[in-house]
């Protein structure tokens, strides 16, 4: 399928929740073709029902279910945000309480699967003006207790999206959204009131500003709001 209209076309992983929802919302209400996925089909249809936005159910770590979106998606695709994510197991917990089966499922889910997409759609991905987000966090480059298998699963998104901009010409940015009012965040902290973080929906301008800047690929944190990239 050859994209021949002008419609700018985005993928975003991890539609039916958090920042995936507000950024694919965003998109399709501003004319953008979007496709997006999640594993709970209701919940994703659920969140669409008015968008616009094409839903795939599916497990980004599923070879079956990767294979679904790259037909979903027409050549030219301007957009790829790896947005989806997991903790891991909860209570989030030292390095040395994981069991192998974590270790793979987190790595897996947030960055294997990821990459496994990122291969079957590089030839999709506009040649020159793609853009391919990995969605990371603080904790890719700081060292808080507990936080070390997802924050490696971070880190190693972002070298990911990184290394491929730069082995590809096109642009990457590995960004990271600062605190956001999600149940991810709630699932991090049990318990705790978390009613003075930000809706997710406040980041989301400020990555559509970094996604239309032209500004070299890189790490970008929603809290610096980019200051000095016009
Ligand atoms: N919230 C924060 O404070 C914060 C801070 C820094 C960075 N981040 C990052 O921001 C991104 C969004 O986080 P969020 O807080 O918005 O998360 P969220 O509310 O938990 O939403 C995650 C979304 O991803 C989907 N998903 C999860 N695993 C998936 C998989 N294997 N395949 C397909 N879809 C999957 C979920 O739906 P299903 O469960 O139905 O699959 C859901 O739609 C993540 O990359 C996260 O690491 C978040």
């Amino acid at each position: 399928m050859t994209n021949t209209d002008t419609t700018r076309t985005a993928l975003v992983t991890g539609g039916s929740a958090g920042l995936g929802l507000a950024l694919t919302s965003a998109l399709a209400a501003d004319g953008w073709r979007v496709v997006t996925d999640a594993r709970d089909a209701d919940r994703l249809t659920r969140a669409h029902d008015d968008s616009g936005a094409v839903t795939i159910p599916g497990d980004v770590t599923d070879q079956e279910h990767r294979d679904a979106l790259v037909a979903a998606v027409p050549e030219g695709l301007d957009l790829l945000v790896l947005n989806s994510s997991t903790l891991g197991p909860l209570p989030m917990r030292p390095l040395k309480d994981y069991e192998q089966t974590d270790i793979d499922g987190v790595l897996r889910s947030n960055a294997g699967g990821p990459l496994a997409l990122l291969i079957v759609l590089a030839d999709r991905l506009r040649p020159d003006t793609g853009i391919v987000v990995g969605i990371s966090s603080d904790a890719a480059v700081e060292h808080y207790p507990g936080w070390g298998l997802y924050a490696a699963s971070k880190a190693a998104l972002d070298q990911l999206v990184l290394t491929f901009a730069a082995e590809t010409g096109l642009t990457g940015y590995a960004f990271d959204p600062g605190d956001m009012r999600t149940q991810m965040h709630q699932d991090a902290f049990p318990g705790e009131d978390i009613s003075d973080r930000p809706e997710a929906a406040t980041v989301v301008p400020t990555l559509l500003r970094l996604i239309t800047s032209g500004a070299p690929s890189g790490r970008y944190r929603s809290a610096d709001a980019f200051a000095g990239v016009s």
